[in-house]
């Protein structure tokens, strides 16, 4: 079984569905609630695991009820315990309100995601050494994303960064280091400062990463699929076409399912081309790591791509 590392964060989302948002000063009747489990590394962990990936998850849960349920959660998941960190703060947490209309406002409150450091990380420099992949996204400190990606240089250990969400702040010079970079058409144009409106745009922002030595560029694009652009060429790999009710999470599903298509061996092109598949039939049903399907499940569905 591959070995993968996720470093980053976990929230616990508080889902309040209603016909309509409040405007400032009024109260407005929801019409229903839900509690899940989030947060964009969190749910690239859940995503490999399901898929069978052996997980190792590095990650600070919060001092509190919303922690231990975290906790609990990975556990169900088959997900390795030596990275989940208690700290001494509350739980991260992300307020998403769904208005009937399908439209999803997030609010994040990292908290206790802000005390995974730099100091933390090589306290367990052994998942980082150990693995075959590792995988960051933006909802922790910058600075510890830069000192992993430091040492997973040092082991020779692929480093898989998905800018989300966005950060101007993001040093181009750790972009270049890192083997996959996968941001979407937004979080592209935040990075090389360029506009990213059409096909043409986007390949001429993401031919700057590759001039300054980039090795795989994945940008995902939605329903129009991810375009691949290495040293050597551009590839539109198309979306798998789905009738979509949330795609909140949908892009966390494609970096965590990559990583375990990758890592048993697939080419990049074979990798995304099943990750699509993957990250499509997680839009089809509402919530994040709820809509991520295990490969029991997938196994029992009529996919046109199969992987054995
Ligand atoms: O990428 C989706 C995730 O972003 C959600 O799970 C939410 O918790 C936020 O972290
Ligand atoms: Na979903």
């Amino acid at each position: 079984m591959p070995k993968i590392t996720i470093i980053g964060s976990n929230m616990y989302e508080l889902t309040t569905f209603t016909d309509h948002l409040p405007k400032r000063g009024e109260t407005v009747a929801g019409y229903d609630f839900s509690e899940g489990f989030g947060g964009k590394g969190a749910n690239q962990a859940i995503a490999a695991a399901r898929l069978g990936a052996d997980v190792d998850l590095l990650t600070v849960i919060g001092k509190d009820y919303f922690g231990r349920q975290q906790r609990q959660n990975y556990a169900d998941n088959d997900i390795n315990s030596a990275g989940i960190i208690n700290g001494s703060r509350g739980s991260g947490v992300a307020s998403i309100f769904v208005e009937s209309s399908g439209t999803n406002r997030i609010l994040v409150v990292k908290r206790a995601n802000d005390e995974l450091t730099p100091s933390m990380i090589d306290a367990h420099q052994a998942l980082i050494r150990d693995a075959q992949i590792i995988l960051l996204q933006q909802e922790i400190a910058l600075a510890t994303n830069y000192h992993v990606i430091e040492l997973a240089k040092k082991y020779h250990v692929p480093v898989m960064l998905d800018p989300a969400p966005a950060n101007l702040e993001l040093d181009i010079n750790y972009v270049v280091q890192v083997k996959f970079f996968t941001p979407n058409e937004h979080e592209l144009a935040a990075v090389t400062g360029l506009p990213t409106y059409d096909l043409a745009d986007i390949k001429r922002a993401g031919q700057t990463l590759i001039a300054a030595g980039l090795e795989n560029l994945l940008v995902t694009l939605g329903s129009k699929g991810v375009l691949w652009m290495d040293q050597h060429h551009a590839q539109l790999i198309p979306a798998f076409p789905v009738q979509a009710v949330d795609t909140t999470g949908a892009g966390d599903a494609f970096a965590g399912s990559f990583a375990y298509y990758y890592t048993m061996g697939a080419s990049i092109d074979a990798a995304i081309k099943f990750a699509n598949q993957y990250a499509a039939l997680s839009v089809t049903k509402y919530g994040t790591q709820r809509a991520y399907p295990t490969k029991k499940q997938m196994a029992k569905m009529d996919l046109p791509f199969q992987f054995e």
